[in-house]
């Protein structure tokens, strides 16, 4: 792998999307699944999915040279993963691994017109993932690494993350700023029933910057809210100002230097550390001005964008993020890049192919785009016309 040349690691979970298209209308869930029936479909599509690929092509079409790190088998379907990847830029697959003798992850998406998708999805070489599995050596020179979805990945979250935190760890000592995206598990699963504080609390410290979704953290953290807000409806539009505090103060406090909370459709939540050593640990990405980034707490909106469908949002929400920070934007122009990627990405069904080039991004920004009104409560903000997003009571930049 040419390090020299690597800016960004993005490693984790990835699997193959088989997606056969329906032609007509399905009566109900129960006509299609009836044993023994045999069901005529369209073509197959046939796509990449899981951090790996979403945020790390995001972070390849924004511009920033960038390695992938995933786990398939010498199969079918990881052969067919490499092949997709390879057709973007054969220097991306450079660093995936090949799991010896176990079956490549995928999910076949059964999604008939107008009713609800069903997932059938195989973990496969996600769940043997752990921190040996890392070529430590493919790492030097990259600024930033990335890793996605621990509660998909069995290794991971056994044993109290004691394979994340030997793999965050291990990286952090070879110098990239550090990053760490979740998902959301099945509360009945194995990983559901994991105890997800104590995994932050070991995992964090050796986290620069933390970048969950509003609803899995609280999952993670508060779970009777969690199933409060689930009961009563969508759960990102019933996030408030004292619960984002909350919840982010208690990442931080477990050793984060840097949380954005995803908000879905209300935008993107930043709150920083107020310890400018923690900020100046973070590495490569470490700002020019570091005082910009120490203590803030900002709320992007989203952009306003006909959503086509919201795969990868997250994802490319990240690397918008990623791509800023190496940028070494201000904390403003980095969260305004990040909900600006993820606009650009619902625009379009798939992924990632909604993402185009970061200076198309910027130009965007610039011409006016309107943003999304935020349904969220925000007692005590102030609206930053110029900057394009809500600042904090407690922000030092508040007017
Ligand atoms: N309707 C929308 N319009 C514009 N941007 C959107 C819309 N929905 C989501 N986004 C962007 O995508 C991001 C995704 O947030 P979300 O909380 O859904 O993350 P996530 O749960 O990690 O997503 P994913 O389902 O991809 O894992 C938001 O922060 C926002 O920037
Ligand atoms: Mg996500």
């Amino acid at each position: 792998m040419p390090t020299d040349q690597t800016d960004a690691v993005v490693a984790g979970h990835i699997c193959l999307d088989m997606i056969p298209t329906f032609e007509g209308s399905i009566a109900s869930l129960d006509a299609l699944l009836t044993p023994g029936r045999l069901n005529v479909v369209g073509p197959l599509t046939v796509a990449t999915g899981g951090a790996v690929p979403n945020t790390g092509l995001a972070l390849h079409r924004l511009g920033v040279s960038t390695r992938l790190m995933g786990k398939v088998a010498d199969d079918m379907v990881g052969r067919a993963i490499l092949d997709v990847l390879r057709a973007h830029d054969p220097a991306l697959a450079e660093g995936m691994i090949l799991a010896e003798g176990r079956q490549s992850s995928y999910t076949v998406v059964i999604n008939p017109p107008r009713l609800d998708r069903i997932f059938l999805h195989c973990p496969g070489a996600n769940d043997t993932f752990g921190a040996d599995d890392v070529d430590y050596d493919k790492l030097s020179g990259a600024r930033v690494f990335h890793f996605g979805y621990p509660p998909l990945m069995r290794r991971m979250y056994a044993d109290s993350g004691r394979e994340l935190t030997d793999l965050l760890r291990q990286v952090k000592q070879l110098g990239p700023t550090t990053s760490l995206d979740m998902a959301r598990p099945d509360p009945a699963s194995e990983a559901g029933r994991a105890d997800w504080r104590r995994i932050l609390e070991r995992a964090l410290p050796y986290v620069d910057v933390f970048l969950p979704s509003f609803d899995e953290t609280l999952f993670m953290l508060d779970r009777p809210r969690f199933d409060d807000l689930e009961r009563t409806g969508d759960s990102d539009a019933q996030a408030d100002a004292a619960i984002l505090r909350e919840l982010s103060d208690q990442l931080l406090s477990m050793g984060a230097a840097v949380v954005a909370l995803k908000l879905g459709t209300q935008g993107l939540y930043l709150r920083t550390t107020d310890d400018p050593d923690r900020l100046a640990s973070i590495g490569p990405c470490v700002p020019e001005d570091t005082a910009l980034w120490v203590n803030r707490e900002l709320l992007a909106p989203c952009f306003e964008v006909e959503v086509a469908g919201t795969t990868g949002s997250g994802d490319c929400t990240i690397a918008g993020f990623l791509a800023g920070l190496l940028r070494g934007l201000s904390p403003e122009e980095v969260m305004v890049a990040a909900v600006a990627v993820g606009a650009c990405n619902v625009e379009k069904a798939d992924a990632t192919s909604g993402v185009p080039s970061w200076d198309a991004v910027q130009e965007r920004i610039r011409s006016g785009w309107g943003s999304r009104p935020v349904a969220i409560s925000l007692p005590g903000w102030q609206w930053h016309e110029e900057a394009g997003l809500w600042r904090g009571p407690g922000d030092p930049r508040i007017c």
